[in-house]
């Protein structure tokens, strides 16, 4: 029986998402970790005070803001296969990546879209980063105002959930399978890793 006379000596780097792709990924994910740190703020502040507004309509603009971000990722998605998947993944794991995913994706186009429709069914609708007053389109409608903001509210709850899915499944890849998913959507290329499973064999005669 023939054996290799050298060991692999590296595990091949992983295909990784486009440039676009990754920048928007990580600029999105602090954006919205920062904007609901905001919202949970929002709550500690009394209803009713100039104080209160001033802080809504700053938490309504940066959504505003990163909503249409979040549509720019999206079209940038649609237009971009993502790489394959890593070979060693069994079809499961792939059809919970791909359904995880797409939740992410409807989480984060429902936060701002809940709030920009809440605020269109109240009187108060959007004074934009405190300057520009986009008034309402719609009507002063309380039923409807309470529908879209406890739609927000569990939307925050649901994103919050999702991703803590994400990244323990991410820790998962990374600590247990080690298959450097992470380089996937990483910043920075990773060095090819030595491929320390390899067992020299024994010859026995
Ligand atoms: C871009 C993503 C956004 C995230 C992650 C986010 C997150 C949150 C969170 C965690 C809260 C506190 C919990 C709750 O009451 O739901 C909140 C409250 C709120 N958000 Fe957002 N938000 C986003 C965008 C927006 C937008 C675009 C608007 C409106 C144009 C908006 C309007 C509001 C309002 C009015 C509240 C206070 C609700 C209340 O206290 O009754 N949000 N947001
Ligand atoms: C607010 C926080 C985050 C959100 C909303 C989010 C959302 C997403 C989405 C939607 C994808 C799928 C990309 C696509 O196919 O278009 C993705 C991929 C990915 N994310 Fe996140 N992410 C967040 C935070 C993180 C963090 C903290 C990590 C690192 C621990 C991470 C690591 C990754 C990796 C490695 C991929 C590529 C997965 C693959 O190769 O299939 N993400 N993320």
């Amino acid at each position: 029986m023939q054996f290799p006379k050298q060991a692999p000596a590296q595990v091949p780097l992983p295909a990784r998402y486009t440039g676009t792709a990754i920048a928007l990924h990580w600029l999105i994910a602090l954006l919205l970790l920062g904007q609901f740190a905001f919202g949970l703020m929002l709550e500690d502040i009394p209803r009713g005070t100039p104080e209160r507004s001033y802080y809504v309509n700053l938490h309504k603009s940066s959504g505003i803001v990163i909503g249409l971000l979040i549509l720019l990722r999206l079209g940038w998605r649609l237009t971009h296969k993502p790489p394959p998947l890593p070979a060693s993944m069994p079809s499961w794991q792939r059809r919970a990546a791909r359904v995880s995913h797409v939740a992410l994706y409807v989480c984060m186009l429902a936060m701002p879209l809940s709030g920009y429709l809440a605020s269109n069914f109240s009187k108060h609708g959007v004074k934009f980063f405190n300057v520009v007053r986009w008034a309402p389109w719609g009507p002063d409608d309380k039923a409807l105002y309470a529908f879209f903001n406890g739609a927000h509210h569990l939307f925050a709850l649901l994103l919050a959930v999702l991703v803590a899915i994400h990244v323990l499944a991410v820790a998962k890849h990374t600590l247990v399978d080690r298959d450097r998913l992470l380089l996937r959507m990483w910043p920075w290329r990773g060095a090819p890793a030595v491929d320390t499973s390899f067992k020299p064999p024994v010859e026995t005669r």
